[in-house]
């Protein structure tokens, strides 16, 4: 059940090239599936608990890399895709996801089908972000120019103040 639930990001992920990274990866989910579905892709699984990343490392596959650390201090725009689980609040989510990602890349929230777009269009304006697309219960943000200065904001500002 889980690694399906990862695994319908399959078709989304065929149109972006690069590097995948799963922000809170926490058990694993959706970054261990799809590292196993997708041999030749590097993934990134990130997380804040070093607990939870010892857990990840038992687990990773090969072409899966565990980093301890918190989203907002991680280099900027050094993936195709950012894929985010029950991370945060959306409009959180959203904010530490797309930074992460280059021009030509995307951010996949797992929301479900019921997810409001309005507020993630609004911080993904802000973000360099496009329109959200929803497909399946997953939101796509793709990113369509660069990072604006003053992003990411000071750590722990998107939880308290976030931008939508
Ligand atoms: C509710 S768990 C979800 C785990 C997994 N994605 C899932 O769906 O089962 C959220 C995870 O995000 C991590 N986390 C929260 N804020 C974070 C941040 N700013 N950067 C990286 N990881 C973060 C937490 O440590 C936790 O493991």
């Amino acid at each position: 059940m889980l690694v399906d639930d990862a695994l319908r990001a399959l078709p989304l992920l065929e149109r972006h090239d690069g590097p995948l990274i799963d922000v809170g990866s926490g058990g694993g989910s959706p970054g261990i599936p799809l590292a196993a579905a997708l041999p030749d892709r590097e993934v990134t699984l990130l997380d804040a608990e070093r607990r939870k990343c010892d857990f990840l490392g038992c687990w990773a596959p090969p072409n899966a890399r565990v980093v301890w650390g918190r989203a907002e201090e991680q280099p900027l725009e050094a993936w195709g895709v950012a894929l985010a689980k029950a991370l945060a609040r959306p409009p959180t989510a959203a904010e530490w996801c797309l930074p992460l990602v280059r021009t030509g890349g995307a951010a996949i929230l797992w929301l479900g089908e019921c997810a409001e777009l309005d507020p993630l269009a609004a911080v993904s304006e802000q973000l360099g972000g496009g329109e959200p697309e929803m497909h399946d219960g997953l939101v796509v943000l793709p990113k369509v120019a660069a990072t604006p200065p003053g992003f990411p904001r000071r750590t722990g500002l998107a939880k308290k103040r976030p931008l939508a």
